[in-house]
């Protein structure tokens, strides 16, 4: 089904030179009543974000800084889901194009060699109590050199490009594979559920079944990651074998 797709979002696209995030051009697009799809990338941001309150380290010409508009008549505990939708998608797209082994660390971060190559922001604007549009943010690691990471990332800082083994990727085609699959999946997901995202999601993630800690408001807590639920919550089991599920936050694989 996915070599007969042919995706509409790839022609959606404005790219742009330097801008604060591309997360609020994607919103002023948004507002102004662009269609589901439509797609911003910047070549600079001057004020990437992360999750968090983090920023995002955006250099010129190095990666793929990108914003899409979705328009999902989801209810809002089920935003989660799109979360997880956009790290299966940007995964199989940097599987398929560069060749490089990307696992996805829940929610969303994209792992090569047990470093982040790719983080994704999905924020939702509401109207009436409920979800008027999502922007899906993707920052995508690809041709930054060690150089190109200020001191504080030293340590955490690696690429497409280091972990590929000094591979330059192709910027163009891997947006366009980003987009293709993005769409494919989202469609997918409209017409069955979320069961095919999961299933994907899981065959693609490094948590599973890995030793988890997190943080509470009560302090630390571990437990085993052993699945998703249907919010796209991480199911883990404490040692009396009991299961609960983490919505949102920051776990660490230990
Ligand atoms: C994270 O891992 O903390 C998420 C990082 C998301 C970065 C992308 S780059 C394109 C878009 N614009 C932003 O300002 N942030 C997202």
């Amino acid at each position: 089904a996915r070599d007969s797709f042919v995706s509409g979002w790839q022609d959606r696209l404005h790219l742009l030179d330097s801008v604060v995030s591309t997360q609020e051009e994607a919103k002023k697009l948004a507002e102004a009543g662009a269609p589901e799809g439509t797609a911003v990338r910047a070549e600079e941001q001057t004020g990437g974000r992360g999750r968090m309150g983090r920023k995002w380290h955006s250099p010129k010409g190095k990666g793929i800084w990108m914003s899409i508009v979705l328009r999902p008549d989801l209810p809002l505990a089920l935003t989660p889901q799109l979360t997880l939708l956009a790290g299966v998608a940007v995964c199989t797209a940097i599987r398929e194009v560069t060749g490089v082994p990307a696992g996805i660390k829940w929610p969303n971060d994209l792992l090569a060699g047990g470093r982040k190559i790719c983080g994704i922001l999905l924020e939702s604007c509401l109207r009436e109590g409920g979800l008027h549009y999502a922007i899906a943010g993707i920052g995508i690691s690809a041709n930054l050199t060690p150089e190109d990471y200020p001191d504080y990332l030293q340590e955490v800082g690696t690429s497409l490009l280091i972990e590929g083994g000094g591979i330059p990727v192709d910027r163009e085609q891997l947006t366009r594979a980003v987009l293709a699959e993005l769409e494919y999946l989202y469609c997918l997901y409209l017409d069955q559920g979320f069961q095919p995202v999961k299933e994907l999601w899981e065959s693609m993630s490094v948590t599973l079944g890995r030793q988890i800690s997190f943080r509470t408001a009560q302090g630390r807590s571990e437990g085993k990651a052993v699945g998703l639920d249907e919010n796209g919550g991480l199911q883990l089991q404490d040692e009396a074998g009991n299961i609960t599920s983490i919505l949102s936050g920051e776990i660490e694989m230990i």
